[in-house]
């Protein structure tokens, strides 16, 4: 926002005109508020009639737009009985929207923040038993709105006189218009410092007017001219245009550019505008444009030249000038305002509660609470005579769209102010500042104290992956996990723990361990799964490696050792036949080295012993099956069920003199064998072909006379038709066995 200003060189008598524009002369942000919330009421609700409670603001031209726009004003909620109802800048009594809301209208609260203080502050007073008074004009909207949140109690009074007609009590309190001078009101404080025991109050006045007002002033007292721009019906542009004329330069209050009267400027050097705090900007800029194409016609056969230099000079000056008078202005407001706290403190006693105005400065961090939420930002209260505003950019040091999805109404938060009170008279805060220095006071003291923090992976850099921390942290790839990470990005969006193994708050820069983090777990649960151990005890673990010779289980911390030869009842080529990695199994502690940090394990112990069931189902001299699975120098294994392995000893498997066993056997081979002992207590099948090598070449003698005697008998059967069966042949052979 900069000073608008325009100089019109006529080049005849060199009759030059200036028109100045105040620098306030545009939208107060309370206005700029409510508008932008019109604008996307309108947008958003298309299939709802939206109506304001009365006229948005003091300017007919603007009221005219928004019913174009579809935007009507109503004079009372009674006229409506559905639609959306905006609560334009001014506010309204708490019943009318209690009321509103009873009959299920969509209420969209568009109230200036400054006005909402304004009625925060009077109901806190009548709550706390003070004698309220409210400066400011009766009939006004706003004013009648902080009454009714006294809840009717707070007395109105527009000027000192009104004040005197009353009995003072003990306990006394003020808040004002926002749009009061605050002289007067300074004035009306100081007239009854001396008779009031304990007195509290609010400066309510919005800092905007005030501004506006100053600038007004010392521009008027510059200029040949005063033109002020606004609605006939705004208080603030009736009052922008008392005090410019108080000044004693001619002052004319217009509303459209139309009624610019040439005889008010004719042969002035200077003009100077300001605008009311509801005046649009077109406005201003019709009537600088009107009065531009006055001069022109005026002087309509002279050249006009328009020296920019000099433009550019003036302006500068100007401002400088203006600034230099803002900084007076706001020096004698300060020492104005020192002298009457210097005078309080001598002359009563005034009580100071938390609900007092804050001291605040910019750069201060505070503790405030979210009074309101919209699309642009977030309001909170945190104690000043208005609410700070934490636009969106300022929220988080995230992207935020949408700031109900990580704050809400009534939250305490904590914010640093950026701005005590910015141009438009906003205090500015940052929720994000706030929170980056509370991360960064956490960040120091886990480093201290080695705490482990928790925080998710948001990408993968190169080296590392990088986490939010409230700060950026960085975890490099080595610190990611115990041994080497192949795919890093399958960490991002995860949360992980992590020590801080390096700071430098400097240089930002924050390097974390996840490593260091499972090493420690893992030791403790090594500590804790050692001592807990007990020979017996059956415990899930996972396979981590296999081997030759077995495989490692960890056990929570620590691995044990599974032997193959505990896998399997059975003999097993591989302990890969019978695990993979990372199964999870269940195993039998069968021995624990706690000092050496040994544990031995079994698996075949957790099942079914086959040979209880097999000493219970065979018998010596019974003949089975089974298959070669081993041949050693005594003799040679055979499997002959799973599970169960008997031996033949190399005595044992034949009659003639067998030099080396696979003479008679080969692994693999299907034989029948003859069990001669079985020992369950040591698991221990013997057997023997030898036997078996008799029986057979008996059933060989038996089945040459049966094949003699078969011959002899088929020459009967030849009548009789009946043969010999292998059941009678074997039964023969037993028979002949017995025989012997
Ligand atoms: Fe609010 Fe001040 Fe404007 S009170 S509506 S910002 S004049």
């Amino acid at each position: 926002m900069g000073i608008l200003l325009i100089v019109l060189l006529f080049w005849k008598e060199v009759k030059v005109l200036e028109i100045v524009t105040a620098e306030e002369a545009v939208f107060c942000f309370g206005v700029k508020r409510a508008l932008d919330i019109v604008n996307n009421t309108a947008k958003s609700f298309t299939n709802d009639s939206i109506y304001t409670l009365g006229p948005l603001i003091h300017n007919p031209q603007v009221v005219k737009k928004l019913e174009n726009l579809g935007v009507k004003a109503i004079d009372t909620i009674h006229d409506i009985d559905e639609g959306v109802i905006i609560i334009r800048s001014h506010g309204v009594e708490p019943g009318i929207i209690e009321k509103a809301r009873n009959k299920g209208l969509h209420i969209i609260d568009a109230t200036c923040p400054f006005v909402k203080n304004a009625q925060k502050y009077a109901k806190l007073l009548t709550d706390d038993a003070y004698q309220t008074f409210i400066y400011g004009d009766h009939n006004h909207p706003e004013v009648k709105g902080i009454f009714g949140a006294s809840n009717n109690r707070a007395h109105i009074i527009s000027n000192l006189q009104d004040l005197l007609e009353y009995n003072l009590e003990e306990k006394v309190g003020f808040v004002a218009q926002t749009t009061q001078k605050p002289d007067d009101y300074n004035n009306i404080i100081c007239s009854v410092l001396n008779k009031i025991k304990e007195l509290k109050v609010y400066n309510t006045i919005c800092n905007t007017t005030e501004i506006r007002q100053t600038r007004a002033v010392k521009l008027a007292a510059k200029v040949d001219v005063m033109i002020v721009i606004g609605g006939y019906n705004s208080a603030n542009t009736n009052r922008l245009a008392e005090i410019c004329s108080n000044t004693g330069t001619p002052t004319y209050h217009i509303e459209i550019a139309d009624e610019i009267n040439w005889e008010w400027i004719k042969g002035k050097e200077k003009v100077g505008i300001t605008a009311g705090a509801s005046t649009p900007d077109w406005l201003i800029k019709e009537v600088i444009e009107v009065m531009s194409e006055e001069n022109k016609e005026i002087e309509v056969n002279e050249e006009i030249e328009n020296n920019e230099e000099e433009v550019k000079e003036t302006e500068v000056i100007e401002e400088e000038v203006i600034e230099e008078e803002v900084e007076t202005v706001e020096e004698n407001n300060e020492e104005a305002n020192e002298e009457i706290n210097e005078e309080k403190e001598e002359e009563v006693q005034i009580k100071y509660s938390d609900n007092d105005i804050a001291d605040l400065k910019k750069g201060q961090t505070v503790k405030g609470v979210v009074v309101e939420i919209n699309e642009s930002g977030v309001y909170v209260d945190v104690g000043y005579k208005t609410e700070g505003f934490i636009p969106l950019r300022e929220l988080s040091n995230k992207n935020i769209d949408d700031p109900n999805k990580i704050i809400n109404v009534d939250d305490e938060i904590t914010v640093v102010i950026l701005t005590l009170e910015d141009e438009e008279g906003n205090m500015i805060l940052s929720k994000k500042k706030a929170d980056y220095e509370q991360a960064w006071e956490e960040i120091l003291e886990a480093y201290e104290n080695e705490e482990i923090i928790e925080a998710e992976v948001s990408k993968e850099v190169k080296g590392g992956l990088v986490v939010d921390v409230g700060v950026r942290g960085f975890i490099p790839a080595s610190h990611v996990a115990i041994g080497y990470v192949e795919d890093l990005n399958q960490y991002v969006g995860k949360k992980l723990k992590l020590k801080i193994i390096e700071v430098e708050r400097e240089n930002n820069n924050v390097v974390l361990s996840a490593k260091e983090v499972l090493e420690k777990e893992r030791k403790q649960m090594k500590n804790e799964t050692l001592d807990s151990l007990e020979k017996n005890q059956v415990l899930s673990g996972k396979v981590t490696k296999i081997v030759d010779f077995g495989a490692f289980i960890d056990l929570g911390g620590i691995e044990g050792l599974l032997h193959i030869s505990e896998m399997s009842w059975g003999r097993i080529g591989h302990p890969s036949e019978v695990l993979e990695e990372r199964q999870d199994i269940e195993v039998k502690v069968l021995g624990v080295d706690k000092d050496n940090e040994r544990i031995s394990l079994g698996l075949k112990q957790l099942l079914a012993d086959p040979w209880e069931e097999f000493a219970e189902k065979h018998y010596e001299g019974e003949i089975v099956e089974g298959k070669i699975t081993k041949i050693v120098d005594f003799g040679s294994f055979m499997e002959i069920e799973k599970g169960i392995e008997g031996l033949i000893h190399i005595s044992q498997l034949s009659e003639k003199h067998v030099k080396t066993p696979d003479e008679i056997v080969t692994v693999g081979e299907e034989r029948e064998a003859k069990i001669i002992n079985i020992d369950p207590e040591q698991k221990r099948v013997g057997l023997s072909l030898k036997g078996l090598e008799e029986q057979e070449e008996k059933i060989v003698k038996n089945k040459t006379k049966s094949q003699k005697k078969s011959t002899s008998k088929s020459e009967e059967k030849n009548s009789s038709g009946s043969g010999a069966t292998i059941g009678e042949l074997v039964g023969d052979i037993f028979n002949e066995d017995n025989d012997d």
